[in-house]
């Protein structure tokens, strides 16, 4: 067999998402995960809580525990239908596919969150980046002049967005959503650091579907996303996720983590205070350009987004090297917000070379 006669053309032409190797003893600060690992004594009750998990029996996402677990939680509304994906990730290229009529269309503001575009592609789906302004904010009229000319059948806004870090005007989102003729995706991935959340509308709207993630409040290595939505959308979503696409592990711990929130509120209240002090910090520093962020992360323009990349990971701290990724990230990087130690480590670092 010959697989250039098999496989799809285009699939051929891609590169595989490379996750970066991270060398041992780095900091790593370019994923937006959590640096807060669980303490040993809450180690050991997670293991002692895995031992009972029914591993030799397929799970049931539709009715786990966990569904009822993260609707308490985050108070997600009676009228919403909840489905979980093996991270958002999963439910982003399933609600792509869901879309995925001949000629159909995606539509997201740009910069953003490069798999929107990426599923748009593996779907044979146009689509359609809108340029946000300089200052990384939404432009609405080029968003709604957009939506009029393309008439997209999903559209996919980061609330707050990622790799910008700033969470857009409500108002805007909201005029997106009255405007789109399709499905709206507000994709909170960061919501837990936001000051507001569309979640309290999921059901009420009928074209909004909300995307949470366990991902970036500790649990990236779980793979728990989920979308809430109207029962008819996502009605239509289950179709079309495979039946047992999340895994008894996975379920249990993440069952597990969500009875602790205090672990989670504390972790996350001193990750958005260190992202404050941090933007203080940078504020003496006239060669850095820091923008508003909502999220785990900070984006900074710098005199040059190599050397400053090249320089903390001589320190053996690594982050992500926006620069070339799209016009607007020009001399842009973005990076996670550590423990306070490991903030500090950073911020000596970009006082070495601009203070
Ligand atoms: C905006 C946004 N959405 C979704 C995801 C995917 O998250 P996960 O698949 O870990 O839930 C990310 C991850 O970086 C993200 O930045």
């Amino acid at each position: 067999m010959n697989t250039a006669d098999i496989v799809r053309p285009d699939i051929r032409q891609m590169k595989a998402y490379a996750v970066t190797d991270v060398p041992a003893g780095f900091l790593k600060l370019d994923a937006m995960e959590s640096p807060y690992d669980y303490p040993e004594d809450m180690r050991k009750a997670l293991g002692e809580h895995l031992t009972q998990v029914p591993i030799r029996l397929y799970p049931n996402p539709s009715t786990c525990r966990l569904l009822h677990t993260l609707r308490e939680t985050y108070a997600i509304p009676a009228e919403a239908e909840v489905v979980l994906g093996n991270g958002s990730d999963e439910l982003i290229e399933r609600l792509t596919m869901l879309v995925s009529k001949p000629g159909a269309k995606v539509l997201a503001p740009a910069p953003s969150f490069v798999m929107y575009r990426v599923n748009a592609e593996f779907f044979g789906l146009e689509f359609i980046g809108v340029p946000l302004r300089e200052d990384f904010t939404m432009d609405l009229d080029a968003m709604l002049a957009a939506v009029k000319e393309h008439q997209p059948a999903l559209v996919f806004i980061a609330y707050p967005n990622n790799p910008t870090g700033g969470r857009f005007a409500r108002e805007k989102v909201q005029a997106i959503i009255d405007a789109a003729p399709g499905i709206v995706v507000v994709d909170e991935a960061y919501g837990a650091f936001s000051s507001d959340s569309f979640l309290g509308d999921a059901g009420k709207i009928p074209n909004l579907v909300v995307l949470r993630t366990l991902s970036k409040i500790g649990f990236a290595g779980l793979r728990i996303g989920y979308a809430s939505s109207t029962p008819e959308i996502i009605g239509e979503l289950k179709k079309i996720i495979p039946p047992y696409n999340m895994n008894q592990l996975s379920l249990a711990a993440a069952e597990f983590a969500l009875q602790y929130p205090q672990f989670i509120n504390e972790n996350i209240n001193k990750l958005k205070g260190e992202r404050e002090r941090m933007r203080t910090a940078l504020h003496a520093y006239a060669a850095v350009r820091d923008f508003a962020s909502e999220a785990n992360f900070l984006t900074l323009r710098v005199p040059d987004a190599k050397a400053l990349f090249d320089k903390l990971y001589e320190n053996k701290i690594l982050i992500k090297n926006l620069h070339g990724t799209h016009p607007l990230l020009e001399q842009c990087v973005r990076i996670t917000i550590g423990t306070p130690e490991q903030n500090q480590q950073v911020l000596s670092v970009l006082a070495e070379m601009y203070a």
